[in-house]
């Protein structure tokens, strides 16, 4: 009899063993493991990317901590008192954030240099140089002036390859289209920090874990719908715009189930439109033409992962991923979602300089 409650015990304990193993396998997708298998390959260059994505990963943990814990931390929140490159006032959350990227990557041995919206000049790692065949261009807190009020922010990335030496140690390589971006994707600091990237190999999503400390799988193959129902714009700067922007506000205004969401942090605002369809605007105005977001950092991997996920991304007259900036922190008027409200915008810009 014994024996016989034993046996079932066991049968009990390997059937649960067996069980708990499976749904690790089919449920606890790591994202280094999911780079490689999106690759199907174990050469060199996967190995790097499944590297490089784990970093960024690790950069996003750090920072998600830093943040949850940010209104009991001393000199978390709040103002530096220095101005940065784009001269807007700079947060200690993005000084924080941005040493993260780089302490993370001095370690990675594969990236050499570091751009970010928070450095005049790209962050140069020479011990990693002879071998690193990568850089790491960052926005390394997207949203700063969500920080001191607990709302969400974001971290944007995007990994592009060094093309040649860089002797002058301008990065000139970098001064190309949004084509030339290897990887990219952002992570959501809110009520669950969420890592999404691409590869070009679709559009994936991964939450992280706190209990383990890991990113799982949680959404793979996103696709954006076709056309949806928000609009998301600041339309504080209304009266700046020229005549044809203002007529497409004016369309999402009144044509029939349009709502309006805006959190003041694109990443977050785009989060919600790629899974609920809709378009995002941040348009030029007449004093500053080229709007206020960044190509290489802000709009070039949002417009890689936009155009991954089925929808598209445009300047409001050409696709993002086709402008070749002119300097590392050169800005862009950005329309980014989907197809149908994306390539409205375009039709009512292009009816109004006709
Ligand atoms: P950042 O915090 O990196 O400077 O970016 C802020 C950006 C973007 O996240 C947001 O959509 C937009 O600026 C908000 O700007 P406005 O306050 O002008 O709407
Ligand atoms: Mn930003
Ligand atoms: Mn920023």
């Amino acid at each position: 009899m014994a024996d016989s409650v034993d046996a079932g015990v066991a049968s009990a304990v390997g059937r649960y063993v067996v069980t708990q193993e499976r749904s690790l396998d089919r449920d606890c997708t790591t994202l280094g493991r999911h780079v490689l298998q999106q690759l199907q390959s174990f050469g060199s260059d996967a190995q790097d990317l499944s590297a490089l994505m784990n970093r960024i990963a690790l950069a996003g943990k750090l920072i998600a901590r830093h943040l949850n814990r940010s209104g009991l931390v001393d000199d978390a929140l709040g103002f530096t008192g220095a101005t940065n490159v784009q001269g807007e006032a700079v947060k200690k959350m993005d000084i924080y954030a941005n040493d993260v990227f780089i302490s993370v990557f001095k370690q990675s041995g594969l990236v050499c240099r570091l751009a970010s919206e928070e450095m005049e000049r790209p962050y140069y790692i020479p011990e990693n140089c002879p071998i690193g065949r990568y850089t790491l261009l960052y926005d390394p807190i997207d949203g700063s002036s969500n920080i001191d009020i607990d709302l969400n922010v974001g971290s944007i990335f995007a990994i592009r390859q060094q093309e040649g030496n860089d002797e002058t140690g301008e990065a000139v390589d970098l001064l190309q289209a949004g084509h030339k971006q290897l990887a990219a994707g952002y992570i959501l600091y809110g009520p669950s920090t969420v890592l999404v990237y691409s590869i070009g190999r679709g559009v994936h999503a991964f939450t992280l874990d706190p209990s383990l400390g890991e990113f799982i799988l949680s959404h793979e193959n996103l696709k954006i719908p076709s056309s949806g129902k928000l609009y998301s714009v600041n339309e504080g700067n209304f009266g700046q715009w020229e005549p044809a922007m203002q007529a497409c506000v004016q369309y999402f205004r009144e044509t029939g189930g349009y709502s309006s969401r805006y959190s003041g942090a694109l990443v977050a605002d785009l989060h919600r439109i790629l899974f609920q369809g809709g378009v995002f605007l941040y348009p030029g105005t007449q004093a500053k033409p080229q709007g206020k977001l960044r190509l290489l950092y802000e709009a070039a991997p949002l417009a890689f992962l936009m155009e991954q996920a089925g929808g598209l991304a445009s300047d409001g007259r050409q696709p993002i991923m086709d402008i070749v900036p002119e300097k590392i922190h050169a800005r862009s008027p950005l329309v980014i979602g989907s197809s149908e409200e994306v390539r409205r915008v375009e039709s009512l810009l292009q009816r109004g300089s006709d």
